[in-house]
C-alpha cells in the first residue's frame, strides 16, 4: 500500500468526489482521504491508489464506487442533536402546524430528514411530533429520511442503539417510544413499531434527481451541506426548498447558514428558513 498519494492522484479523487457528491476536499485533507481509502484498499485486496481509482471509475463496479462514496461521508449523529430545532418544533412550528391543519381538516404530515446519516435525526423528529399528536391514528404522518450512504441507512433502518446512545432522548419519549432490544445481557435499546412505520428511509444523493413529490412541513438538511462549497449548496437549498409546502419550514444545521446564497426562502431564527 502506497505512503503518499500525489498531488495528480489527489486532484483526480477530488474532483470525482466534488462531481458525485457535492463534497469539496481541499489538498489540506489528503491525509484523510488516504485513511479513509486505506480501509478500502485493504478490504478490496487493492494494492494501490492509482488502481482503485481506475477500479471505482471504470464503470464495471458500482457496488464498490457505492462503498467509495460511504467511506469519504461524515456521519456523526445523535438523538435530538440542535436542541434550538426542537424547542421551536415543540412551542412554535408544531403547535401552529396542527392547529392550521386541524382547522383545514388536513391531516397529512410529511416531514424530509435529507442526510438522515445513522437514523438518530428522523426518529427525533418521529418522536417529537408523536408527542403533539392527541390521537395519532387520525393524523397520515410520515417522514422520508435519505442519504447517500447504504452503510448508515442500514443501521438506521435496524433502529437498534446502545443505552448511551439513547440517554440524549428526554426521559418521557425514551419510556413512550423506546423499548429494551432484548436478549441475555444486551443493554440495548430498540425503537418501537409505532415510531419506525412512520419512516422509509432510501438511497438518494442530493445532487442527482429527487424521486418523490412532496409537499413537505418541514425539510431538515442539517450539517450535511457544510462540506459543499457556495454554488453546490445554492443549488441544493433551491432545489430542496422546490419540495416545501407553503407555509413549510427548512432547517440546517447550527454551524451553517444560507447567508450570501440566493434563495426564496425566509429567516425565521438561526439555521430555521421558512417558505412564505
Ligand atoms: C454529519 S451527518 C449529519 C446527520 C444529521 N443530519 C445530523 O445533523 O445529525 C451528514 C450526512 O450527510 C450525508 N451526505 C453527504 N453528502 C451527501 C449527498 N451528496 N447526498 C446525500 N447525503 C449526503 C452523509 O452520508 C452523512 O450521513
Amino acid at each position: 500500500m502506497e505512503d503518499d498519494m500525489p498531488s495528480s492522484l489527489f486532484l483526480q479523487y477530488s474532483r470525482l468526489i466534488y462531481e458525485q457528491c457535492g463534497i469539496n476536499l481541499h489538498e489540506g485533507k489528503k491525509a484523510l482521504l488516504q485513511a479513509r481509502l486505506n480501509k478500502r484498499l485493504r478490504l478490496t485486496g487493492i494494492e494501490s491508489y492509482r488502481d482503485y481509482f481506475k477500479f471505482i471509475t471504470c464503470g464495471a463496479n458500482p457496488g464498490e464506487f457505492v462503498n467509495f462514496l460511504d467511506s469519504i461521508s461524515t456521519n456523526l449523529t445523535y438523538f435530538f442533536r440542535e436542541v434550538q430545532h426542537f424547542d421551536f418544533l415543540n412551542k412554535v412550528a408544531l403547535p401552529e402546524l396542527i392547529e392550521k391543519k386541524q382547522k383545514q381538516r388536513d391531516r397529512r404530515i410529511r416531514i424530509w430528514s435529507a442526510g438522515c446519516s445513522t437514523g438518530e435525526e428522523p426518529y427525533s423528529l418521529a418522536m417529537c411530533v408523536m408527542s403533539h399528536l392527541q390521537d395519532e391514528t387520525r393524523w397520515d404522518f410520515r417522514i422520508l429520511a435519505t442519504d447517500i450512504s447504504t452503510r448508515v441507512l442500514e443501521t438506521a433502518s435496524r433502529g437498534i442503539y446502545s443505552a448511551e446512545k439513547v440517554e440524549k432522548v428526554p426521559a418521557p419519549l425514551r419510556q413512550a417510544y423506546l423499548e429494551k432490544a432484548g436478549g441475555q445481557g444486551n443493554s440495548d435499546f430498540r425503537i418501537s413499531a409505532r415510531i419506525k412505520r412512520l419512516i422509509t428511509f432510501h438511497r438518494l444523493n442530493l445532487k442527482e434527481p429527487y424521486p418523490f413529490k412532496g409537499p413537505f412541513d418541514f425539510i431538515f438538511c442539517r450539517n450535511v451541506m457544510i462540506y459543499f462549497d457556495k454554488r453546490t449548496q445554492e443549488e441544493l437549498v433551491n432545489k430542496m426548498a422546490a419540495f416545501l409546502g407553503k407555509g413549510g419550514y427548512f432547517c440546517v444545521g447550527h454551524s451553517e447558514s444560507l447567508t450570501g446564497l440566493d434563495h426564496k426562502l425566509s429567516h425565521v431564527q438561526p439555521a430555521i428558513y421558512r417558505y412564505l
